[in-house]
């Protein structure tokens, strides 16, 4: 048993960081462990944990598990969590109950929890206590070492925990199932040394660690040979890419423009620190035609005192100055960002500042929180914590202004004629299909199901506020 430790999870060395290869993580007696069994896995979360999910699923279908989606079906049933907010960890200790619910007329079946909040001590804690049927623990670290951790608590039945708080490796050629078959997420790099005084990251996900350019270029020239059309480069602060290799020459523009010169049809990236996001890689962005035009650009705060109290190590100014570079070098952008509210300590005018930028930096969509408090981080000591109705507030109003903003840059590509990637058909409209075009705008529009996967041109007829509607030409 190896449990979570805080402490440890914040230490940050100059050690070298490993990288592992991961070939033979099962081994040979481990690969029938799963026939006959059905296996339902449960993700929350960023896109870090898609991927992480893509990667589970893969090793147990080596060990001959077979997915279900019907979480009743399922012999084995996995919540890959996130920590980010309080409300990410009520639907996780929601799911598990329904999981309890089924164990008793089920008991054979094996649930496991991984992700970050299995990263979190008090979390830990309280599966260990009270949650005593949860068979499996294993961290965002632990991965690799999941058919062992799965075999070993079938094999004692009893709680088995395996948590590594370390600043962590870099593990390449993890097997991996995905869930498209035109578009992947590529991890670029890996944890985050920022330390936001928020945010709870830096300790579940450890110590910022890039991949070599080279293991990047190859997954993403395979991807091209398998017929993939779209990568998706993941990490939590992509634009510090490099910044941790001894040498740090080679930087996230270079790795982004070896990336365009592959002639991978489209390349996006998230997410983006403002502090880290410099003016070559804008560069690079305005001279590829498959960069997509759109940046998910996190700004948190409008307010400069706030943005000092959480750490973020630049202004409302400096903001406002890159993403103006930004719209004179690639003036079709679309901006989108994060925003919280009522961080400890905000004024009034703090928010007003917050709604200022909004209205200057034109934003097209935004993810919007109120400020949720982290066990471990430091401004969960802070005084002054903003009361919930204020918060709600403030919320709504911010949403208001986030909203027109979504629809007026949806309305000014009415009458465009713009080229969408077809995913599938829409979950709210089935009769149509659905994709994104450059600019991350979704698209319903009429066609045959033998255009999913490909790159078609479409007439934008209608501007809604969440979609658009067009016409294939
Ligand atoms: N409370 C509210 N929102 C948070 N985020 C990160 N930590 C917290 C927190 N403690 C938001 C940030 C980040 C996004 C992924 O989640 O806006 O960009
Ligand atoms: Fe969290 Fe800040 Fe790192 Fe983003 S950059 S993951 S908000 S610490």
């Amino acid at each position: 048993m190896k449990l979570p430790d805080l402490n440890e999870a914040r230490k940050r060395t100059k050690k070298e960081i490993l990288i592992k290869t991961s070939e033979n993580i099962i081994k040979d007696n481990l690969k029938k462990l799963g026939k006959g069994k059905k296996y339902y896995v449960k993700t929350y979360g960023c896109q870090m944990n898609v991927h992480d999910s893509e990667n589970i699923k893969a090793i147990l279908e080596e060990m001959s598990f077979e997915e279900t989606d019907v979480f009743e079906d399922a012999d084995l049933i996995i919540l890959n969590t996130c920590a980010i907010r309080e409300n990410a960890h009520n639907k996780v200790f929601g799911f598990l109950g329904r999981v309890k619910h089924l164990k008793e007329t089920r008991p054979h079946i094996i649930c496991g929890i991984c992700g970050c909040m299995a990263q979190e001590e008090n979390v830990v804690n309280e599966i260990k206590t009270k949650y005593k049927w949860v068979d499996i623990v294993f961290g965002t670290h632990n991965i690799d070492n999941l058919p062992n951790i799965l075999a070993t608590s079938m094999e004692r039945k009893e709680q088995e925990i395996e948590v590594y708080s370390i600043e962590g490796e870099v593990i390449e050629n993890l097997p991996v199932k995905r869930d498209s078959k035109y578009k992947a997420w590529v991890n670029i790099m890996f944890g985050c040394d920022k330390f936001c005084t928020y945010c709870i990251v830096p300790y579940t996900r450890g110590k910022q660690r890039s991949r070599k350019s080279k293991d990047i270029m190859h997954e993403v020239e395979d991807l091209i040979s398998k017929g993939y059309k779209e990568v998706t480069l993941l990490g939590q602060n992509v634009n510090a890419y490099g910044k941790d290799f001894k040498d740090a020459k080679y930087t996230f523009a270079n790795l982004l423009e070896d990336l365009a010169k592959t002639g991978i049809k489209r390349i996006r990236y998230t997410t983006s620190h403002p502090r880290d996001l410099d003016k070559e890689t804008m560069d690079v962005m305005a001279k590829y035609k498959n960069i997509m035009p759109h940046l998910h650009l996190p700004v948190q705060s409008g307010s400069n005192d706030i943005l000092k109290k959480m750490n973020r190590k630049y202004t409302k100014e400096m903001y406002l100055d890159k993403i103006n570079y930004l719209k004179k070098v690639i003036p079709s952008i679309s901006l989108t960002t994060d925003i919280i509210v009522a961080f400890p300590n905000e004024s009034e005018e703090d928010f007003e500042e917050t709604l200022d930028l909004v209205r200057k930096a034109d934003f097209e969509g935004a993810y919007t929180f109120i400020y949720s408090k982290r066990k471990g981080t430091p401004a969960a000591t802070y005084d002054n914590q903003i009361d919930p109705v204020t918060a709600k507030r403030r919320l709504l109003t911010l949403n208001k202004l986030i909203n027109e903003g979504f629809a007026k840059g949806n309305k000014r590509f009415e009458g465009e004629i713009l080229e969408i990637l077809v995913e599938g058909y829409s979950e709210t409209k089935n009769h149509l299909l659905c994709g994104y075009t450059g600019n991350n705008k979704l698209v319903n529009f009429e066609g045959d199901e033998e255009l999913i996967g490909k790159l078609v041109k479409v007439k934008i007829t209608k501007a809604y506020t969440w979609h658009l509607r067009g016409e294939l030409i």
